[in-house]
């Protein structure tokens, strides 16, 4: 990975976390993400009018893929920022002409934009992008493909820290489609690496061996009792050319969603997580998407606070960008 991909913590008296790019969990060290999450809740919980800005800095989306909470989230911080953002529409660009992405991404640098926000169907799309010496600005990754969703990995341990303050032997089950999930690929190394204790759970056929290193796959009715937090993955129908679809859906949820009855049996202070969209009545009950124990509408306000976190961060990065080629450390 080319040096571009680094990081800096600055000082305990001067806490800035500073990126050049934010594009896999994989890239950011323990204590980058637990500067992060706290930063994350410090933004939260300050009055609207406090909000850091980094006014007069361009920034662009490119959701290539369909989004609703991540393309508006980022759009929300950018705007309580008081950034200058220039929405980007695939289905109008020149990307439709076969412009790649590379080109595109420096067509926006020449037009004065520093930070892009990219979504893809394609795994580790950044790559060609942080290793280009062409491109100075900086990748923001919005979901790449099966491959990462940092900043849905951001708000999902934001949301467990700020529910236990701690990760260390908490036992977390990351139940569904796991093969097909970016959101299961970044967390599990993540929460593994913060000390929790991790199940997998759902269709044998959807589990993959690279998840073998971070815990046990698991029947979800053998672990549903002694879980904290059980983080359920949307069924990704898209990603399947499965022709018994409506087959699957209407087994699925009996055999490995989360129904009434299984909720009932979760211990008093277990939290049921889903980064959305949900499939109700296929990952979970529909009468449980918005219950005591759901945490799944309080994810999506947190992404908006991480995220502005992320922005702040890159922005940081920027400013000290001679420091943060001095200073980085490499994880
Ligand atoms: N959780 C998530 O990434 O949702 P969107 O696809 O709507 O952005």
């Amino acid at each position: 990975m080319a040096v571009k991909e680094q990081w800096t913590y600055i000082t305990e008296d001067q806490p800035k976390i500073a990126l050049n790019h934010f594009v896999s969990t994989e890239h950011l060290s323990t204590s980058t993400v637990e500067a992060l999450i706290k930063r994350t809740l410090q933004i939260k919980n300050m009055p609207t009018a406090d909000y850091p800005k980094i006014s007069g800095s361009w920034v662009s989306n490119l959701f290539l893929e369909p989004s609703t909470r991540t393309h508006l989230s980022f759009q929300v911080a950018e705007r309580h920022l008081g950034m200058e953002v220039l929405e980007f529409d695939p289905s109008t660009s020149s990307l439709k002409k076969g412009e790649t992405m590379s080109d595109t991404v420096l067509t926006l640098q020449a037009l004065g934009v520093e930070t892009v926000v990219i979504r893809s169907g394609e795994d580790k799309y950044y790559e060609a992008l942080i290793d280009n010496k062409d491109l100075t600005v900086s990748v923001v990754n919005g979901g790449d493909g099966s491959g990462q969703h940092p900043s849905q990995s951001l708000l999902d341990v934001t949301t467990i820290y700020e529910e236990f303050g701690y990760f260390k032997g908490l036992k977390i089950a990351i139940s569904g489609d796991l093969s097909h999930s970016r959101v299961a690929h970044s967390n599990a190394e993540l929460l593994w690496r913060l000390g929790a204790e991790l199940y997998f759970c759902g269709p044998e056929a959807w589990y993959e061996e690279s998840y073998d290193k971070y815990g046990t796959f698991v029947e979800l009715d053998d672990v549903l009792e002694e879980l904290d937090v059980l983080m359920l993955l949307r069924v990704q129908h898209e990603r399947h050319d499965d022709p018994n679809a409506e087959l699957l859906k209407e087994t699925y949820h009996y055999r490995h969603g989360l129904t009434e009855d299984r909720e009932r049996r979760m211990a008093d202070q277990a939290i049921i997580m889903h980064p959305a969209p949900v499939n109700r009545d296929v990952e979970i009950a529909d009468s449980l998407v918005t219950c005591e124990r759901s945490r799944i509408y309080r994810q999506m306000q947190n992404g908006m606070f991480a995220r502005m976190a992320i922005l702040e961060a890159i922005q940081n990065g920027r400013g000290l960008k001679e420091n943060v080629y001095a200073l980085s450390e490499k994880y």
